[in-house]
């Protein structure tokens, strides 16, 4: 167990020599939840492998990655649209509830933002993204996937119009 009062150093970009201690993260992050698959590897490696990674970020405490995220490209229509995906994210059972996961998303809209894209949609728990300016959108989730925890963050005021598609690395899961 790491000590309460020790603070992640750094989020920075993924680099490549990241890419198996950030699965590591994942398999012991996503190891306890319910609706797991455990395929988030498969889903990293697909996104990283097949061009899919619009932006990624590890956190690092005491030179160890302890969380992981990436942003993947959405289509609209079919067409590549200036939407983004959160997600996988994910922080190591032991650094969970201090602050790391929020740093991490927070730090990615941040940078998504900056490269003037459209917004952000995200899969998963309203209580926690709500907190970063995710709204529930059920109407525009894409096909087959859950409404109840689908949510969308629009930068510039304007909402995804169409059909949206995540990566296909998302298949894996
Ligand atoms: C979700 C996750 C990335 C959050 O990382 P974290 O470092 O623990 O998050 P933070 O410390 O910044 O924030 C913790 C807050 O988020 C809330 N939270 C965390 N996971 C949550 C969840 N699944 N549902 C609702 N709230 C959640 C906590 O209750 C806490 O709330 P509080 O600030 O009111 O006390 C991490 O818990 C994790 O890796 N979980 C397993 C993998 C996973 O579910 N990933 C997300 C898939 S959408």
């Amino acid at each position: 167990m790491v000590e309460p009062d020790l603070a992640v150093t750094e989020i920075r970009e993924e680099r490549e020599a990241d890419r198996a201690a950030a699965n590591a993260v994942l398999v012991r992050a996503f190891a306890s939840v319910r609706h797991s698959r455990g395929r988030e590897t498969i889903l990293a490696d697909g996104l990283r492998d097949g061009g899919g990674v619009t932006l990624g970020f590890v956190a690092v405490a005491e030179s160890a990655v302890v969380g992981s995220l990436l942003v993947s490209p959405v289509t609209v229509n079919g067409a590549l649209s200036g939407w983004h995906a959160l997600g996988p994210v994910a922080v190591d059972p032991d650094w969970q509830g201090r602050g790391v996961g929020s740093d991490l998303v927070r730090e990615a809209l941040a940078r998504l933002k900056a490269t003037g894209a459209e917004g952000c949609i995200v899969l998963g728990a309203r209580a926690f993204y709500g907190r970063f300016g995710f709204l529930h959108a059920p109407e525009l989730v894409p096909v087959g996937l859950p409404a109840s925890a689908f949510m969308v963050l629009p930068f510039r005021d304007r909402w995804p119009e169409g059909r949206l598609a995540y990566h296909p690395a998302f298949d894996a899961i």
